[in-house]
């Protein structure tokens, strides 16, 4: 059966203007057209965004932001509004990503916010879960996805969950080289679907899940042939042209 896929690339605090501009001219050279059952999105430094959307113009490559405060404007130093996103043409915002949890402390509720704000903008979240070392080996990973879920999904109107995109990183395979095998992917994938269906109805089980962690061009293939793994988010080798082009290939054939 065909299955479609979204491949996205989180470039971090990594390329400047000029450098975000290169990597996406390159990835238009690799691939000028997509197969319907594939999307690509980057999301550069919000210093970059300009010259990626700018590059991007025309082609399938879409673009988003890695982060973004919930309000509209105001007295809030340092942070980046949703409307600031939509006047330059973002079309997702990353959000609830283990370095926001983890680095800077952002709890559940916050991330909430922010989702809900990039449904009242438009914008599409792409909301990151995943469980920690620790708690996978306390045997807790499921319940994290559970709760993550409940509280970042919390109000969310039936409209809203076509704009959705859910990733399942666990924290251990980020930028590790070790990522979850194809089997615990899926476990937990299948678990977060199920979820979805339970908190949001039939419409919850479409919501695309994308595995990140580690993904590579040569792991690609086999991460995502799982049944409930919709795509990748892809970190270290979102970087460079020819490895996140190995993961694109990977979906396109996957998706024919
Ligand atoms: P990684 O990062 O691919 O470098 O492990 C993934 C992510 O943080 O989204």
């Amino acid at each position: 059966m065909a299955r479609s896929y979204l491949i996205a690339g989180n470039w971090k605090m990594h390329l400047n203007a000029e450098e975000a501009r290169a990597l996406v001219k390159a990835l238009k050279a690799h691939t000028p057209k997509l197969p319907p059952g594939v999307e690509v999105l980057v999301c550069p430094a919000f210093t970059s965004l300009e010259a990626a959307l700018e590059e991007a113009k025309g082609s399938p490559i879409q673009v988003g932001a890695q982060n973004m405060y919930w309000q509209e404007q105001g007295a809030f130093t340092g942070e980046v509004s949703p409307l600031m996103l939509k006047s330059v043409g973002v079309s997702h915002v990353l959000l609830g990503h283990s370095e926001r949890r983890h680095v800077f402390m952002e709890p559940d509720d916050l991330i909430q916010k922010k989702v809900a704000a990039c449904f009242k903008h438009g914008l599409k979240p792409v909301l990151c879960i995943g469980e920690t070392l620790d708690e996978r080996n306390a045997g807790k990973t499921l319940e994290v996805l559970d709760r993550q879920l409940h509280t970042g999904l919390a109000g969310l109107k039936p409209e809203d969950v076509p704009l959705l995109t859910v990733a399942y990183e666990p924290v251990w395979a980020i930028g590790t080289g070790v990522n979850a095998t194809p089997q615990q992917a899926q476990e937990a994938h299948a678990h977060a679907r199920k979820r979805l269906g339970e908190l949001l109805g039939a419409a919850g089980l479409q919501v695309k899940i994308l595995y990140g962690g580690s993904v590579k061009d040569d792991n690609a293939k086999v991460l995502l042939s799982e049944k409930d793994v919709d795509g990748a988010l892809v970190g270290g080798a979102a970087l460079k042209a020819p490895s996140f082009c190995g993961i694109m290939d990977a979906a396109i054939a996957l998706s024919q």
